[in-house]
């Protein structure tokens, strides 16, 4: 079953990071130095058993409430609970008792080292795809982050549901993992290392988009990918011509959002004060908004700024009354670079 082929993986065959047979569970040291300042605050043994694939640090995160679905020893949750702050909590959930067990035992540790007078993070034991048994309120988090773990469930759709029912409106999924140029063979999907790799069960990119939106998040955003290279001549050779991608993705939960990008002739100001982004605000790879410029934004980018955490960082101008047609470049090629 594949669960217990992964639980396996990741509680019994690698001890740290460097076990990993490919670079699909690694992330680039090129982040920004803010997040490496965090991370300087997490504990060795923590850090050691890290098999996340990207960043997930979604900006403007003080006070807020997060769930880290997969969150593994417990790095990013370590890491995000500096950035919410005291008021702000942190919840992960991973089925791998070795990871759980890692990442409770140092609980107090970092409670001592961030300053605070209680823990704001707890780790639950429990499968992302049944989070409606693990006994979190629906619509009760501001965000749920997960890294490098989706590909390894064996369903997709329940997660996302599940995500989707958990999160408020307003509310965001941001999440690194891994996609495929297409949908892979049987042999690939089904061959306990590339699954443990992250690279077997990853998803051919359109399936993926599809899939979010079936759960209700209408109109997913690409934030930043990288393509990931196989060095394992064994694991390449079984991999064929395949291609795979390190992708974070944002999902929205907001009602209504339309399928293609809509021109009502609106614009956003960015004012600033985002910590870490007084230059410039990033929303996805499509969308870096400078500071004091008026930037032309389709329906749904409005209202992904005006309806949640981010409105009091921007101005509005314009409204939904008029439509002007499509918004031009709203394509469906590849999103990803392949880096050639
Ligand atoms: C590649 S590791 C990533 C861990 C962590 N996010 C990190 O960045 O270090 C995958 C993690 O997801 C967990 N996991 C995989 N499938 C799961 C599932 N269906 N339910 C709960 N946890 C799962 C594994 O136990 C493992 O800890």
């Amino acid at each position: 079953m594949t669960t217990d082929i992964v639980k396996d993986y990741y509680g019994k065959t690698l001890q740290t990071s460097a076990d990993l047979k490919t670079e699909a569970c690694c992330t680039p040291d090129d982040m920004p130095s803010y997040v490496k300042r965090l991370l300087s605050n997490v504990h060795d043994e923590v850090l050691a058993k890290y098999y996340g694939c990207g960043l997930v640090t979604p900006l403007a995160l003080e006070g807020a409430r997060i769930l880290d679905l997969g969150s593994g020893s417990g790095r990013d949750v370590y890491a995000l609970a500096q950035l919410v702050g005291p008021k702000g909590e942190v919840v992960g959930v991973d089925m791998t008792d070795e990871q759980i067990a890692v990442a409770r035992a140092h609980v107090d540790w970092h409670r001592k080292k961030f300053g605070y007078k209680t823990s704001n993070v707890r780790f639950l034991h429990g499968y992302i795809e049944r989070l409606d048994e693990l006994g979190l309120e629906p619509g009760s988090f501001d965000i749920i982050v997960s890294n490098c773990v989706i590909n390894l469930s064996p369903d997709k759709l329940a997660v996302l549901r599940g995500a989707f029912d958990l999160l408020r409106p307003g509310g965001e999924m941001y999440f690194a993992d891994v996609y495929a140029d297409r949908r892979l063979p049987d042999a690939v999907r089904t061959d306990p290392v590339l699954l443990g790799e992250c690279l077997g069960g990853a998803l051919y990119w359109n399936d993926f988009h599809q899939l979010a939106k079936q759960a209700g998040f209408l109109d997913p955003r690409l934030v930043t990918d990288r393509p990931l290279g196989v060095t394992d001549e064994a694991l390449a050779d079984k991999l064929g011509a395949a291609r795979f991608f390190s992708s974070t993705y944002r999902l929205f939960k907001l009602a209504g959002l339309e399928p293609l990008c809509e021109d009502y002739g609106q614009a956003v100001v960015y004012k600033g004060g985002v910590a870490h982004s007084e230059h410039a605000f990033v929303l996805d790879k499509h969308h870096v908004i400078e500071r004091g410029k008026v930037f032309p934004v389709c329906g749904n980018t409005w209202r992904m700024l005006k309806e949640t955490r981010f409105s009091r960082y921007f101005d509005f101008i314009g409204d939904f009354s008029q439509h002007y047609g499509v918004f031009a470049g709203c394509g469906t090629a590849m999103p990803y670079g392949t880096g050639t």
